[in-house]
């Protein structure tokens, strides 16, 4: 998988020396409507760890929205009806080039400081977001081939297009557009967006910009995601392999869970659920932001939360191991948790916990294989949680080692 990262958030930049302050066309009286604020970003095309980079040649989309709440005025006065205007609308948009080779790519859009003035509403300013996507990525491919498709051709590689939290330009003279900042609401929580539709439903998965492991998207769930979406038999297999006679709520557990990935889709596949999500505290804010942002069909029975949960039993507080230990669970859902080996003695220990035998317990673990030692974690299954693997699915293009596996 690659993924469309913003290495740096929305920022002011200096426009080239030919923009600054030009005046013309019919606004030039009052000196500011041709000006213009830079709004600079760097982005990059990578893999989830960030260890390889796209080779090839690929179109780059950067575009700011306005967001469409704060239209208003635009919609009154152009007299738009609300169905018409009820999306965010482009207010600056470029492309730029992405070649073998590069590792990172800045780029920086024009905004007429024209479009803070007409959308500012009772001194408040417009909020504004930047999207960045790689175009007609139908037709990409890496030069060097990581994987390849089911016919044995290149893997068409899929871009998640990344957007910006909402940011304000904040600005003490509209005049002095190089005096401007970006001022994002929560400053200390920078957050980017993803958009995508999995098996019918539309997801937005927030994930916080910087390097931290746990907060970021990780391929394991989105390929399942995938694989839920390429068929209704994918999706009523998989359901078939979860879904416990006569239950009126299933109970599904993530460990592990990140920003939610994987815990948020099953809990759109199982209208009837309860689901918690478990992390540890540095995952909290992201994966409780995604619950919330990914609200339930209003006909759906069940919860989804999120628990501070540690593997390492004792590091937790009796409430917090009391909320995962004490109910029987239906299912258990670890993603992408099994490529540092070392926590494998912690993990299996917190199934004995958590998988009941009598009651059926199954185990649901996503993985992409990146050594081969993470397969002792099946054998650790086996011999300590006499777990077996009773469904296993490859996920994504050949050679990628991604699956998921039922156990009990
Ligand atoms: C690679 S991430 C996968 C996140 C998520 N499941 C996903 O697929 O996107 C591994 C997750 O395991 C969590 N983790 C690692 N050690 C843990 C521990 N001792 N207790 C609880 N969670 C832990 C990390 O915080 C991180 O969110």
């Amino acid at each position: 998988m690659y993924h469309v990262r913003l290495l740096k958030v929305p920022y002011i930049a200096p426009p080239p020396a030919k923009q600054q302050f030009t005046k013309k066309g019919p606004g030039a009286n009052d000196g500011s409507s041709t000006k213009k604020f830079m709004i600079a970003a760097t982005t990059t095309l990578t893999t989830e760890l960030g260890e390889y980079y796209f080779y090839g040649t690929a179109t780059v989309r950067a575009s700011i929205f306005l967001k469409w709440e704060e239209s208003v005025r635009r919609r009154k006065k152009h007299k738009l009806k609300k169905d018409e205007s009820d999306k965010d609308v482009p207010v600056a948009s470029g492309t730029w080039e992405w070649r073998p080779g590069m590792r990172a790519l800045k780029m920086s859009l024009s905004l007429q400081t024209r479009a803070i003035r007409e959308n500012s509403h009772e001194g408040r300013g417009p909020k504004f977001i930047l999207r960045v996507e790689v175009v007609d990525d139908e037709h990409l491919v890496d030069e060097n081939v990581l994987y390849e498709d089911e016919h044995g051709g290149p893997w068409k590689p899929r871009f998640l297009t990344i957007e910006s939290m909402p940011f304000a330009i904040i600005c003490a003279d509209i005049t002095q557009p190089l005096n401007a900042k970006v001022a994002f609401d929560r400053e200390d929580a920078l957050y980017v967006v993803r958009h995508a539709e999995i098996a019918g439903d539309d997801y937005t998965f927030c994930e916080e910009i910087g390097d931290s492991m746990a907060k970021h998207l990780w391929d394991s769930g989105l390929l399942l995601g995938d694989f839920l979406s390429a068929s209704q038999d994918n999706k009523a297999v998989f359901v078939s392999q979860l879904l416990r006679d006569s239950r009126p709520l299933l109970r599904i557990l993530e460990l592990g869970c990140g920003c939610g990935t994987a815990g948020l889709i099953l809990s759109r596949q199982f209208t009837a659920s309860t689901v918690l999500l478990t992390d540890l505290e540095s995952a909290a804010d992201v994966c409780r932001l995604n619950i919330a942002v990914n609200p339930r069909q209003t006909s759906a029975h069940g919860t989804i939360e999120f628990s501070q949960f540690d593997w390492v039993l004792e590091h937790n507080t009796p409430t917090q191991l009391s909320r995962v230990t004490d109910t029987v669970w239906d299912v258990v859902v670890v993603c992408d948790c099994t490529y540092n080996t070392d926590s494998f003695d912690a993990l299996t220990d917190v199934l004995l916990k958590t998988v009941d035998k009598k009651h059926g317990t199954r185990v649901v673990l996503v993985h992409k294989e990146r050594h081969g030692s993470e397969n002792r974690v099946f054998e650790m299954l086996k011999q300590k949680n006499a777990l077996e693997v009773r469904w296993r699915q490859e996920l994504g293009p050949s050679g990628m080692q991604a699956r998921v596996d039922v156990l009990e």
